[in-house]
């Protein structure tokens, strides 16, 4: 008997996304089947290009086709389609599919450093990204990005970020004379925010990463209340104060309602040449423990490295500066498993996912 289309799908029923927890026909993962005299044609579409086990996960496919019986070829093709939250239309960005606020109760804890290099991170892994400071006090992004001194364009009414290493950037930064400071008061900031979400065109991104000033602030509530999050990512570094400020950001971002997708340790433990073990400067673990105990997931540690301030102050983060150093290991990583984590996410609130199994391709 001639193979068919139904074999080769409830084969691939058994074949669990090893993150989503469910199978790829039910997450709508398989995309252009062709079976014709045993050559099997298929498209795995991931639900990011950062998927942290691309390889394995597509090996499993593979394997489960070509073990199919009547099977002679199996051709398949991976593709990645980021899904969100944000339905078009509805909302100040109907392109971004996700937006991620990068956020601390402490200042100085590496919120910048971490939010450009995972913008760029993901960026390098396939994504689109957008990336916006939203440290209206003292926006970083631009000289960490390598775009100080730049100017968006303006056309038809609406703002052109600024884009380097792939990655589109906005910041007050733009808009304020170097060395000047700026008074803000409340409102001022809710405005700043509501214009680089409305009047910027970000056009369509993936992911939309928001770095935001420390404490539990404005900033953080304007944002919440006008775009809905993917979630947000909270960055500590293992002292004692930097816990204790970091449970009042849970506590903030509870409140608000915003789903706190993962905690990063930065500045975690640091490598020096003459020493042969790590050298724990402020108590590396003790974050992942905050994490446990919150039930929040734990992304990944970034170790102190004079590179990675280095990076940051030149414009060149390290990710794409000194990318086979460790910090850029760590930083790829982590980018890694928070896109993974946003798949689940989006997946645990879209219960249902529409499957079109045999959809034409896009574009
Ligand atoms: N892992 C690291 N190793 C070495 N230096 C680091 C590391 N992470 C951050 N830094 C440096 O520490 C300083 C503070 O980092 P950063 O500006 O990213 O923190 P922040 O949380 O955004 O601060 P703020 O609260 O002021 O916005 C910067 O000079 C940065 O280059
Ligand atoms: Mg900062």
């Amino acid at each position: 008997m001639a193979l068919t289309e139904t074999q080769v799908i409830d084969a691939l029923r058994l074949v669990q996304d090893p993150e989503l927890g469910k199978d790829v026909v039910t997450l709508g993962m398989i995309k252009e089947l062709k079976v014709q005299d045993g050559q099997v044609a298929l498209t795995l579409e991931l639900t990011t290009p950062a998927c942290p086990v691309r390889e394995e996960f597509e090996e499993t496919v593979r394997q489960t086709v070509t073990q199919i019986p009547g099977v002679t070829s199996v051709n398949l093709n991976v593709t990645a389609q980021v899904r969100g939250r944000l339905a078009s239309g509805e909302t100040l960005l109907p392109g971004v599919r996700n937006v991620v606020a990068i956020a601390s109760g402490k200042g100085g804890v590496g919120k910048s450093t971490v939010s450009v290099n995972l913008a760029i991170a993901l960026r390098k892994l396939g994504a689109t990204v957008g990336l916006m400071d939203a440290d209206i006090y003292g926006p970083n992004v631009p000289l960490m990005m390598g775009v100080e001194g730049g100017q968006p364009d303006t056309i038809d009414g609406k703002l052109i970020p600024l884009e380097n290493y792939g990655v589109k950037l906005m910041s007050m930064g733009f808009f304020i004379p170097e060395g000047q400071a700026v008074v803000w008061r409340g409102p001022m900031i809710h405005g700043a925010i509501q214009q680089m979400l409305r009047d910027v065109e970000w056009g369509e991104l993936d992911y939309l990463l928001i770095d935001l000033p420390p404490g539990t602030g404005d900033a953080s509530l304007s944002l919440a209340q006008l775009v809905p999050m993917t979630g947000c990512v909270i960055v500590l570094t293992p002292s004692e104060v930097a816990l204790q400020d970091g449970a009042k950001s849970i506590a903030m971002f509870n409140k608000l309602n915003v789903p706190i997708l993962g905690m990063v340790e930065n500045m975690s433990y640091l490598l020096h040449p003459d020493l042969k073990e790590p050298l724990d400067v402020f108590g590396r673990g003790a974050s992942r423990k905050v994490a446990t105990k919150y039930s929040i997931e734990f992304l990944g540690e970034i170790p102190l490295d004079p590179a990675v301030r280095i990076g940051g102050d030149d414009g060149v983060p390290v990710v794409t500066g000194t990318p086979e150093g460790l910090p850029a290991k760590a930083f790829t990583q982590i980018a890694q498993r928070l896109a993974g984590k946003i798949s689940v996410e989006n997946l645990n609130r879209n219960e249902t996912i529409p499957i079109n199994m045999f959809a034409a391709p896009k574009g």
